[in-house]
């Protein structure tokens, strides 16, 4: 009688076994094919790039952007690939996001790098448009510290890297550097009214 009870408990639990795996083999198939799905999407999409120029070897530079996946740099990022140019993004993502230049990742002439400014950056490049900072109150002042160490020790690195490979730099700034100002416009003379210790300071570049 017990015999019996422990072959039909056996046979429960194995029927349960089974049950459970061939529902994890399932769910692992369906994963699967999710991510095939996805994989040919994003081979399908990289076909699809706008169309750029063409240039030479000697007219193409290599540009390095700082900043490109925000709101100017991703729209600079735009103009530049559309020109022919070879691009190179650096952007820690703080506040860029990628998909305001997913439509260049995987160009042959496009070269997103994951970095954080305040650290330095060792390539060769003829031009850098230095574009990376927080930009706006909420972000800047989140981190007040390091808003100054991005536009203080980011731009040192950046003038290095500039002086090191001989490039052009452009750097954005911000009119946030003469404070509030007293007149309009400003001129060439004009020194600004900036207050060192109040909350913009850490952005007053
Ligand atoms: N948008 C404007 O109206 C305006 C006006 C004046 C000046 N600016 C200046 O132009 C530049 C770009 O402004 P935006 O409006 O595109 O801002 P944004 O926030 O959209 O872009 C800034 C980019 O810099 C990146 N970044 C921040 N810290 C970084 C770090 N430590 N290392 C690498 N990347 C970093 C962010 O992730 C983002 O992609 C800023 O220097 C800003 O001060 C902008």
């Amino acid at each position: 009688m017990l015999h019996t009870k422990n072959n039909k408990i056996s046979l429960f639990v194995l029927i349960l076994i089974i049950v459970y795996t061939s529902q994890i083999i399932y769910c692992q198939d369906d994963k699967i094919l999710a991510l095939e799905k996805r994989i040919q999407d994003l081979e399908a999409r990289q076909q699809q790039y706008p169309e750029v120029t063409f240039l030479t070897y000697k007219d193409r530079k290599r540009i390095l952007v700082t900043g490109g996946a925000g709101f100017v740099g991703s729209h600079l990022v735009d103009r530049l690939m559309l020109a022919g140019h070879e691009v190179i993004v650096a952007d820690n993502f703080f506040t860029g996001r990628k998909r305001n230049i997913e439509h260049w990742i995987g160009h042959e002439n496009f070269e997103l790098i994951n970095h954080d400014i305040v650290n330095p950056l060792y390539i060769e490049v003829d031009q850098i448009y230095h574009l990376a900072s927080p930009a706006s109150p909420p972000h800047y002042m989140y981190n007040p510290v390091k808003t100054i160490k991005v536009n203080s020790i980011g731009t040192i690195n950046m003038l290095g890297l500039a002086r090191r490979v001989r490039a052009r730099l452009l750097f954005a700034s911000t009119s946030e550097v003469y404070g509030d100002p007293e007149v309009h416009p400003q001129k060439e003379t004009y020194f600004g009214n900036v207050n060192p210790f109040g909350p913009r300071s850490c952005y007053d570049e």
